[in-house]
C-alpha cells in the first residue's frame, strides 16, 4: 500500500509548480504553518480519462462504430472540442460513460473493455468539466482564492482528490470496487499531505457530491486516525438528506449533453445518492399526481413508475438507502456552509403522472438544489450527535447552490473558514 501510493504521488511532487503571483492580498503570516487543504469537487467536476482495452466489444457501443481504436487514453468526460468539432461522437462517448451493473459481482462497472481514471489524481488541473460555459462551477474560483490569499500552493500543501463521480459508496458487505478504490488513494493523499506538511493534519473541504463522499470516508476511518490526519472538514453545499429537485428523473435527452444523452445518467451509480431522505423527509408528499403521491418512503415505487426496473428498485433498497439513513457525524471538527435564499422545490406536481413532463411546483427556501429541511437537518444529523466535537453550520443568504463555491462574497467567506481552521486549536 505504502509503495502504491508514493508511485502515485510522485507525479505530484515531481510537478514544478510556479509561484503563484497575488498582488499582495496575502493574509498576513498565513503562508507559513498551514495546514495541508484536500480539496473534492462536487458531481460531474473531475474529468475522466478512458482507455479501451482488448475486451471492448464493439457491440457494446454501436455508435462508435466498428474502426479499430488505437490503444491509449483519451479525455472522456468532457473532451468539449473534441464534440463541439464532431457531433457524431457524442452518442459514442455516452456509450462509453454509461456504467453496468454486474449481478455476479454484486456491483457496477464500466462497459467491459472501457477503463476509466480521475485525470491528474492529488491535483486540482482535472477539476472542471470541460465545457467553458460551466467555467468556475468547480472549485476554480476557490482554488485561485486559496493560493492568491493564503498562500496555499499547488502539491505542496494544496491537492485535489479528484475521482469517478458516476460511481457512489456502499453499505458494508456490498461491492463497491471503483468507490473502494477512491477512498484508498484518497487514504494515501491524506496521509502524504500530512506528512509533507510537518505531520500536520489536513483541511478536507468538499462541495456538494464531494462532501457526501468524504462524509461516508471520515465515518468509516478509524477514530485514531481521524483524529491524527484530520484537522477540520469543511463541506459546502452538501444538506443532510438529499433533494427534492433531484427526484425530477424524466425529461428529454439532449443531442449534445454527454450526460443526458440516451439517458446516460440514470445508469450511474451516484444518482441515487442525493435523492431524498426518509430520515428527513419523512412522509411527506413530495411528488403529486391526481392518483398518487410518493414521499421519501415511497422511492423504490417512485423509481419503477419512471421507468427503473424492479431489480433498480430493490437496489436502491439494499444498496443506496443503507448509505443514505447512516448520514451523521464524522466526528472531526465540522463546518457546513450552504446557500439560501434561492427558491427551491419542495413538492413537484406531475397532475397526470407523466414524469417526462415539466412539473409544476411549490417552492421553499434553500440553494435552487438543496432543501432547507437538508441543511438544518445537519444540526440535529451531525451537531447533536455525541460522537461531534466541534460543529458550525454557515447559511449564507440570496447564495445558490453552485455559488457557495463562485459567488465572490461567497468564496470569501468559505476562504475565512479554512483560515479560522487554520488557527483553531483543537
Ligand atoms: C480530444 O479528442 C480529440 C479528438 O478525438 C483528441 O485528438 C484529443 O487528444 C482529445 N483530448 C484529450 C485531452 O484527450
Ligand atoms: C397528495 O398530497 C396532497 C397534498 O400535497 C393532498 O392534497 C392529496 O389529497 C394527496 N393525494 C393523494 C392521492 O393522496
Ligand atoms: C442576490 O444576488 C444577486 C446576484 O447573485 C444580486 O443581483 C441581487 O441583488 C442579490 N439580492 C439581494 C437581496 O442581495
Amino acid at each position: 500500500m505504502a509503495t502504491a501510493s508514493s508511485q502515485l504521488l510522485l507525479p505530484v511532487l515531481l510537478l514544478a509548480f510556479a509561484r503563484p503571483f497575488f498582488a499582495g492580498s496575502v493574509e498576513p503570516g498565513a503562508a507559513a504553518g498551514l495546514h495541508p487543504v484536500v480539496l473534492l469537487p462536487g458531481y460531474s467536476c473531475s474529468q475522466l480519462d478512458a482507455q479501451l482495452t482488448d475486451e471492448f466489444d464493439h457491440s457494446s457501443a454501436p455508435s462508435c462504430g466498428g474502426a479499430h481504436w488505437e490503444k491509449r487514453w483519451f479525455r472522456l468526460w468532457q473532451n468539449h472540442t473534441a464534440l463541439q468539432e464532431d457531433p457524431a461522437l457524442v452518442p459514442c462517448y455516452a456509450e462509453l460513460l454509461r456504467l453496468v451493473y454486474d449481478p455476479v459481482a454484486g456491483d457496477y462497472r464500466n462497459v467491459p473493455g472501457v477503463e476509466t481514471r480521475a485525470v491528474a489524481f492529488g491535483t486540482t488541473r482535472g477539476f472542471g468539466t470541460g465545457d467553458p460555459a460551466t467555467k468556475n462551477i468547480c472549485m476554480e474560483k476557490l482554488v485561485r482564492a486559496l493560493e492568491g490569499r493564503l498562500g496555499y500552493r499547488q502539491g505542496e500543501n494544496l491537492f485535489g482528490a479528484p475521482y469517478d463521480f458516476r460511481y457512489a459508496p456502499a453499505p458494508p458487505g456490498q461491492a463497491s470496487r471503483v468507490f473502494a478504490g477512491f477512498l484508498s488513494t484518497l487514504r494515501a493523499l491524506v496521509e502524504q499531505a500530512s506528512e509533507m506538511n510537518g505531520d500536520s493534519p489536513v483541511i478536507l473541504v468538499t462541495h456538494s457530491l464531494g462532501g457526501l463522499n468524504a462524509n461516508f470516508f471520515l465515518r468509516r476511518s478509524p477514530s485514531a486516525w481521524r483524529r491524527r490526519y484530520v484537522k477540520h472538514f469543511v463541506m459546502a453545499s452538501t444538506g443532510a438528506g438529499g433533494s427534492v429537485p433531484l427526484l425530477q428523473l424524466g425529461g428529454s435527452s439532449t443531442a449534445t449533453d454527454l450526460l443526458s444523452f440516451a439517458n446516460t445518467r440514470w445508469t450511474f451509480a451516484s444518482v441515487f445518492s442525493p435523492l431524498p431522505s426518509p430520515i428527513v423527509f419523512g412522509h411527506a408528499p413530495l411528488v403529486v399526481t391526481r392518483a398518487k403521491n410518493y414521499s421519501a418512503c415511497d422511492i423504490p415505487e417512485y423509481l419503477k413508475a419512471n421507468g427503473f426496473s424492479d431489480d433498480e428498485a430493490a437496489r436502491y433498497v439494499t444498496r443506496v438507502l443503507p448509505v443514505t439513513l447512516d448520514f451523521g457525524a464524522p466526528a472531526v471538527p465540522t463546518t457546513c456552509i450552504n446557500g439560501v435564499g434561492v427558491p427551491t422545490a419542495e413538492k413537484l406536481m406531475y397532475w397526470d403522472g407523466d414524469f417526462g413532463a415539466k412539473p409544476e411546483a411549490v417552492y421553499g427556501d434553500g440553494d435552487g438544489a438543496i432543501n432547507i429541511a437538508s441543511m438544518l437537518a445537519l444540526d440535529t444529523l451531525i451537531g447533536a450527535d455525541p460522537a461531534q466535537d466541534y460543529f458550525k453550520s454557515l447559511l449564507i443568504h440570496n447564495t445558490s447552490h453552485v455559488g457557495v463555491i463562485s459567488d465572490d462574497y461567497a468564496v470569501k467567506r468559505l476562504v475565512n473558514e479554512v483560515l479560522e481552521a487554520n488557527r483553531a486549536i483543537d
